[in-house]
């Protein structure tokens, strides 16, 4: 197994560049399984998870390519088999995703149920409340879901709770169902209506995608999309707070700036200054960072897919800063790792409260999940001697040579590839 080995110290300086969205990249793939023919994307990010959703869509017939410059072909032509098998499931809970279009399109589908997860249990519930309600017989036997329909009609599906792939699964079963569907309570992240638009290029009819109401006029098929996949704000939020704990002066290029307000503001009142330009955004550290409070949300609220670089950050600031995390139940395994670092953090429930300490000491870590390990690699950055973060895998799933981009902005930072 890979492990990066970062001397912490050197500021962040010049420029980063920005890879695409894989949060948005996963359903458009998955979309492509709506309509025949062939579909392009551009500004695909070369990831773990990309290419096992390239594996999924293999399995079931989808001719898939990564070519030059960020580039995928995928033609959807011959759909042949319905069944996501576990053995990639289990490596990418996304996968669940095939199941909506397989059924809207070809009527059948068969998808592993994903199991357990390292931040929570993150149930599937609504996704299927929303494929039942638009139809869809679901039968739940040896680990599968399996989802059968003559052809899905539109319903009012109202979400118990906020869910981004469960608005995903929603949208792509409803854009070819017989009649209307009104979505409730739909998530509003901005790969929602990247979706959103993805999808009415190919032809659907949706309304209100960014809002919490959702309306979609199903039409009888659909053709391949074109599209450029947009930025990724995680990624790009995760250097801003590398510039931001290393007292560092960085140019993100292509930053999703207004997608990240929750973020620029909570950075701000850390003493960050940020600056938004046509080429991207500009974060300088502080000599010393702020503490702050932060609840986790659903969009246009603080993304729990910040919340570790954040504490991090908080780790270091001075005072004692809260963060609450609503979304998922077990997303602080980074904590007893920053721990090991020197930070002083202790978690109650759904609380934790960071008391700021003058500066972390490196030392060796391992990722528990890809947000977890960025925040170590973070830490590792600002701290004083070696880091070493074991486990890179789970940071291959979502960050595009990341060793690189941060050594090019001054990083001391190398992968060590496992033997064997
Ligand atoms: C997406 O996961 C992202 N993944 C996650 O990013 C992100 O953390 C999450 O949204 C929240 O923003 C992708 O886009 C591939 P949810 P998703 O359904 O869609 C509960 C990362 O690091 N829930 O919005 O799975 C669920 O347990 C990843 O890039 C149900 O109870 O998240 C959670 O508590 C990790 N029943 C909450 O809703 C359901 O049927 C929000 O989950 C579905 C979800």
């Amino acid at each position: 197994m890979d492990r990066l080995e970062i001397e912490g110290g050197a500021p962040l300086r010049g420029e980063v560049q920005v890879s695409g969205s894989k949060n948005a990249t996963l359903p458009a793939l998955f979309a492509t399984l709506l309509a025949p023919g062939v579909h392009h994307l551009r500004c695909v990010p070369d990831l773990r998870d990309i290419r096992t959703t390239f594996a999924v869509l293999r399995t079931l017939g989808v001719q898939v390519e990564m070519g030059a410059r960020s580039r995928v072909q995928a033609d959807a032509s011959k759909v042949e088999n319905f069944e996501a098998p576990y053995d990639l499931v289990r490596t990418m809970r996304a996968s669940i995703l095939a199941l909506g279009p397989l059924v809207a399109r070809h009527g059948k589908a068969r998808v592993s149920l994903p199991g357990g997860c390292a931040i929570g249990a993150r149930p599937i519930d609504q996704h299927l409340k929303a494929l039942r309600a638009l139809g869809a017989q679901i039968d739940l036997e040896h680990g599968y879901v399996n989802a059968r329909a003559k052809r899905l009609t539109g319903a009012r599906i109202v979400f118990d709770q906020v869910t981004v792939g469960g608005t995903e699964q929603a949208m792509m079963a409803a854009v070819l169902a017989r009649g209307e569907t009104v979505l409730e309570n739909a998530a509003r992240e901005p790969e929602i209506s990247e979706l959103a638009k993805i999808l009415t290029s190919m032809g659907a009819k949706i309304d209100g995608a960014g809002d919490s109401v959702i309306t979609i006029s199903g039409v009888d098929e659909l053709r391949p999309m074109d599209h450029a996949m947009a930025a990724d704000r995680i990624e790009a939020g995760s250097f801003m707070v590398a510039a931001a704990m290393t007292r560092g002066d960085l140019l993100i290029r292509d930053c999703p700036a207004n997608h990240l307000d929750a973020v620029i503001e909570k950075l701000r009142e850390a003493g960050a200054q940020i600056e938004t330009s046509g080429k991207g955004v500009r974060v300088r550290g502080p000599d010393r960072l702020q503490p702050v409070q932060i609840t986790t949300a659903p969009y246009p609220g603080f993304p729990t897919d910040m919340q570790a670089q954040l504490m991090a950050a908080c780790a270091i600031a001075n005072g004692a800063s809260v963060i609450r995390e609503t979304i998922f139940e077990n997303r602080y395994m980074h904590v007893p790792e920053l721990v090991r670092m020197g930070a002083d953090i202790t978690v109650e429930g759904h609380t934790a409260v960071i008391r700021g300490v003058s500066s972390l000491s490196g030392a060796p870590v391992m990722a528990s999940d890809l947000r977890a390990g960025v925040a170590l690699v973070i830490a590792g950055l600002a701290a004083r001697g070696k880091t070493v973060v074991n486990r890179v895998y789970h940071l291959d799933r979502g960050y595009e040579g990341i060793e690189k981009k941060l050594r090019k902005a001054g990083a001391r930072i190398r992968r060590v590839r496992s033997r064997g």
